[in-house]
């Protein structure tokens, strides 16, 4: 009988503890998060030049596209540069994996959400360049096409 009673308030000594562990551990994420201002970290496609996605000037006939791949189109779309140029891309996507491969170039890389992959390609013929997806990514997939022009 003495057992029996004495079991029920080690039982509950256990549950005060643990609720005042809970309770302290709430209370520093909330002390970090409103005292100190530390949050968790966003995507990469919240901030710029990913935002939106840029096709950037750097130097004469250097250029930085960033570029951004959601269901079922790249942004910014058509790139427009001139005949010689060379361009950096840095490729990310909003949603799910995708493909983007630019026809007639060597550049063939995955949209990757969060992340950011690269590819750098010369244009010396003038003309339009499709890019193109290459991961499957749903019922507009086989509409997913880039254009790059490149203006003599
Ligand atoms: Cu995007 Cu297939």
């Amino acid at each position: 009988m003495e057992i029996a009673q004495k079991v029920p308030n080690v039982e509950k000594r256990v549950m005060v503890a643990a609720l005042l562990f809970a309770a302290a551990m709430l209370a520093l994420i909330a002390y970090a998060a409103v005292r100190l201002g530390i949050t968790v970290p966003g995507c990469v496609t919240e901030v710029k030049p990913f935002s939106k996605g840029e096709l950037i000037q750097v130097a004469p006939g250097r250029y930085e596209a960033h570029v951004v791949a959601k269901t079922f189109s790249f942004k910014p779309s058509p790139l427009k540069i001139p005949k010689g140029a060379v361009v950096d891309f840095y490729l990310t996507t909003t949603d799910i994996v995708h493909g983007f491969y630019i026809d007639g170039t060597d550049v063939n890389l995955m949209a990757i959400p969060n992340a950011v992959t690269y590819g750098q390609a010369h244009f010396e013929k003038p003309g339009k360049y499709q890019v193109i997806c290459h991961e499957f990514c749903g019922l507009g997939h086989q509409d997913m096409v880039g254009t790059i022009e490149v203006t003599p």
